[in-house]
């Protein structure tokens, strides 16, 4: 970032270029339809975009086309010229086989579109779980002043008296089914009641997550994230929004300025003190990766695990995203951390121009019990930890999840509290889950560990959300709400559940997970951080070659051409699950 020399705009390239008057006319001849004026477009006034994520086919994130009336306000007030734009659209519930096969589509699409127009700020629509991740990885490979503006989560849902939360009454009302609790009536009316506006999920899941990671990583204006997507502060964020990018575009504040190392490792501390999703770490890294910022799971372990949980919101807490805004949002959750030392970074720059630092110092919140204090948090070490073993390389597990019921049956042995061992019952995908996890033949009982494969970016193109397994029935039944769940795929930033995931490299990539039995025995030690099967390496390396000769790990067929193509090249999720070959394109606007 410049402050002294202002840069010139690479819109002019397209629109102004005296050189070529013929180029520039056929550019500019029918951006004129619609009431600019060629002095207008030559004036030197900021192309703004405005990469509006919203559709009738992805509702969550469908007010931003509401929004966007008053983004463009704000551009134009501060001298710029707003074009607004679709991106590929990702409905987190309504894309099939999963939304995170289209994270990578929709950030090639935003990167040929911010690239090959005559753009020079924008306005990144962001929300629903995958839109985020896809915009700002669009944002860094490009790297051209751009700001986030988050869509606000809903309203709080209610029912009988009680907050309903997006995804996580799902998991409660499933088993108030299985139990006999409710009926199919009684199952709709409870999960609907918990999205009563427009806006994203209410809960802690991936989307609040991913939003607040977007403000903590400095790339949306301070307290923009929690405000609900219905109040009147949304709308009026969203005309600041417009304002303060017409001023990046001046002031050349590009991605890589603010999106650094430093304030990566801010964010995984903020997704900690949040209860962040488990989805965070794949898409930070992918984010991470397209800047050429190096960051591992390792370093979510080494940074994030100790860190409280502060944040009292639904999976792990009480409360939901209207709490989240009174208590003050993501500043008041900084600053709580800044009183205590604990933001490794206050000095990070943000889209404001002002460090992360300067924006929340001393904010306090009027909700102390939905974001509690330093002193007296939710939970103690809230953050994740990496396991590693002859399994996988890199697994995720979200500890701050584990329930008194879980800890008291698996991590309270005398003499080695942290560590347990069950019987591996291996699931080939969620199909066979579904069909199986009730079959007698299988004699799950409370000391089985359930296995799920072939979930991974390769094995489901995209990778399912299907880690966190329900026990069967009976063991419901019995009171046995969890049993510990292991797999390649992801799990709902929603779920509750202490699951051991994102496993790379995958069972479909080779991963030791292909390699597991039925039957074998499984060691988990979360002190030492190890997941092994208890069988022997020569055992093991008999498996693989038997594998091998078979023709390697077996995955159902592409059902569409993105999904081959993607299979070809995406990497594996505890790399960020990204096109491998788009890596190397780096600041593709200044190349
Ligand atoms: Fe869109 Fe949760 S389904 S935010
Ligand atoms: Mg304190």
């Amino acid at each position: 970032m410049s402050d002294t020399k202002v840069p010139e705009l690479r819109s002019a390239a397209w629109f102004n270029n005296p050189d070529n008057p013929g180029m520039t006319a056929l550019y500019i001849e029918r951006y004129l339809n619609f009431g600019i004026t060629r002095e207008e477009l030559q004036s030197g006034k900021p192309i703004i975009g405005i990469a509006q994520t919203g559709s009738d086919l992805s509702p969550c994130n469908r007010h931003h086309i509401e929004l966007a009336k008053r983004v463009r306000e704000g551009i134009v007030s501060a001298g710029g010229i707003p074009f607004e734009f679709p991106v590929h659209p990702i409905q987190e519930t309504g894309k099939r086989p999963t939304a995170t096969l289209d994270r990578n589509l929709a950030y090639l699409g935003l990167v040929e579109l911010l690239y090959g127009y005559p753009i020079d700020g924008v306005v990144l629509t962001i929300g629903c779980d995958k839109t985020t991740p896809a915009c700002l990885m669009a944002a860094a490979t490009v790297n051209i002043p751009a700001i986030a503006l988050s869509v606000g989560p809903m309203l709080n849902g209610w029912h009988k008296g009680e907050r309903t939360g997006s995804g996580t009454i799902v998991w409660k009302a499933r088993q108030m089914l299985a139990a006999g609790e409710i009926d199919y009536d009684g199952f709709m009316d409870l999960v609907s009641s918990s999205a009563p506006s427009v806006g994203y999920c209410n809960t802690m899941g991936t989307a609040t997550t991913m939003n607040s990671l977007a403000e903590a990583l400095g790339m949306q204006l301070p307290g923009s994230a929690a405000i609900p997507a219905p109040y009147r502060e949304r709308g009026a964020i969203s005309y600041a929004t417009g304002k303060r990018i017409v001023e990046m575009v001046h002031q050349d504040l590009k991605p890589s300025d603010i999106m650094t190392r430093h304030a990566f490792e801010n964010a995984i501390v903020v997704n900690s003190a949040i209860g962040g999703s488990t989805n965070a770490p794949i898409h930070l890294n992918g984010i991470a990766r397209h800047l050429g910022v190096e960051l591992t799971n390792d370093d979510w372990q080494a940074i994030g695990h100790d860190v409280p949980l502060l944040v009292n919101l639904q999976p792990a807490g009480a409360y939901l995203g209207e709490d989240y805004f009174h208590a003050g949002g993501v500043p008041a959750v900084v600053a709580e951390l800044m009183r205590h030392g604990k933001l490794p970074h206050p000095g990070a720059k943000t889209a404001n121009g002002l460090s992360i630092g300067e924006n929340c110092d001393g904010i306090t919140t009027d909700l102390p019990d939905v974001i509690k204090s330093y002193e007296a948090p939710l939970k103690h070490k809230a953050g994740f930890i990496n396991l590693k073993g002859n399994l996988f390389d890199s697994a995720i597990m979200k500890t701050s999840v584990i329930s008194e019921e879980f800890r008291d049956r698996y991590l309270s042995n005398p003499g080695d509290p942290e560590a347990f061992e069950g019987r591996a019952i291996v699931f080939e995908g969620p199909e066979d889950y579904h069909d199986n996890i009730d079959n007698p033949a299988y004699q799950i009982d409370e000391h089985c560990m359930l296995f799920i494969r072939g979930t991974g970016p390769i094995g489901y193109p995209g990778g399912a959300e299907v880690v966190n397994m329900q026990p069967p029935a009976e063991l419901i039944k019995r009171g046995i709400t969890s049993l510990p769940c292991i797999g390649d795929g992801r799990q709902s930033g929603t779920s509750g559940s202490p699951s051991i995931l994102n496993a790379s490299p995958e069972a479909a990539a080779m991963g030791g997970l292909a390699l597991l039995q039925t039957g074998d025995r499984v060691r988990i030690d979360l002190n030492a951080g190890t997941a092994n099967i208890l069988v022997s390496d020569e055992e093991l390396a008999q498996r693989r070659a038997d594998l091998e000769a078979a023709g390697g790990f077996k995955i159902a067929e592409s059902q569409t051409p993105w999904q081959e193509i993607q299979r070809s090249m995406i990497g594996q999720f505890d790399k960020g699950m990204v096109l491998e070959p788009a890596v190397k394109y780096q600041d593709v606007a200044h190349k």
